[in-house]
């Protein structure tokens, strides 16, 4: 499949995130279960107790929070973004000590300095907006210890006509407008709604997984009104 369309020809990614990083948290607390369903997504790892963990586009923190609060004796987080305005927040919202903030591009979280081995990697509303996603997960199965499991939380509608219509009715209807509303920005949320209509159908993104090397691959739905739209992809790296 092809990568979705960058922003826009003026704008990158980073720079999206970070005109939208004040406004984003408040943004969140308008969907309902943007929380709970990252709490599902990081209970879905079932991380041993101890963990060191990667959370993988981190952004303002939210669903390394949710990390935290599922596993309130993980060992270590750390939480990589490409947006210094999103880590900032995050650096503010989250516990020092447990967690370690990198600036960096998911696609090799090694280049940024990221050492594994680790227990788990989540990454929240990420894999979609890397370019070269099969090469993300190539490196993420090698900073994962033997065993160690993945979970990526993400919209995915390519595989039904009617979610992908109810998808679109909602961002025009409520996310576009209301985000607009708070943050001013106008390219994003037209670059989220066209970059979740292009992304892997749910079989497509879990052959994905296979391909790149991880046994284990399911799905599990979210609830609401995003029930089949957002979704849990877990897998683990094969045992050795
Ligand atoms: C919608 S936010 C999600 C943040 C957080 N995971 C959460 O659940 O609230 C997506 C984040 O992905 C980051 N991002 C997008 N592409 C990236 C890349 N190639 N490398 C690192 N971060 C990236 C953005 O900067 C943004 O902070």
């Amino acid at each position: 499949m092809a990568a979705s369309q960058p922003l826009a020809a003026e704008t990158d990614l980073e720079g999206g995130f970070d005109r939208i990083a004040k406004g984003y948290d408040f943004l969140t607390q308008m969907n309902p279960g943007y929380r709970k369903h990252l709490r599902w997504s990081a209970r879905r790892l079932c991380l041993p107790p101890g963990a060191r963990v990667l959370d993988l586009c981190c952004g303002s923190g939210l669903s390394t929070q949710a990390l935290l609060d599922v596993y309130p004796d993980l060992d270590h987080v750390v939480g990589l973004d490409a947006s210094a305005g999103m880590l900032a927040r995050a650096a503010r919202r989250l516990p020092k000590g447990k967690v370690t903030l990198v600036h960096g591009d998911a696609t090799d979280p090694a280049a940024a300095g990221v050492e594994g081995p680790f227990d788990g990697v989540m990454m929240a509303y990420g894999i979609r907006n890397v370019p070269d996603r099969d090469a993300c997960l190539e490196n993420i199965l090698a900073l994962l210890r033997p065993g160690g499991r993945v979970a990526f939380h993400e919209y995915s509608v390519a595989d039904s006509v009617v979610q992908k219509a109810l998808w679109n009715a909602v961002c025009f209807g409520v996310i576009a407008p209301s985000g607009i509303a708070l943050t001013g920005v106008v390219d994003i949320w037209e670059y989220l709604r066209r970059s979740v209509n292009e992304f892997d159908g749910v079989k497509a993104f879990c052959a994905r997984l296979e391909r790149a090397g991880f046994v284990g691959v399911e799905e599990r739905p979210t609830d609401g009104w995003q029930a089949h739209i957002l979704h849990t992809f877990i897998g683990r790296r094969p045992a050795e």
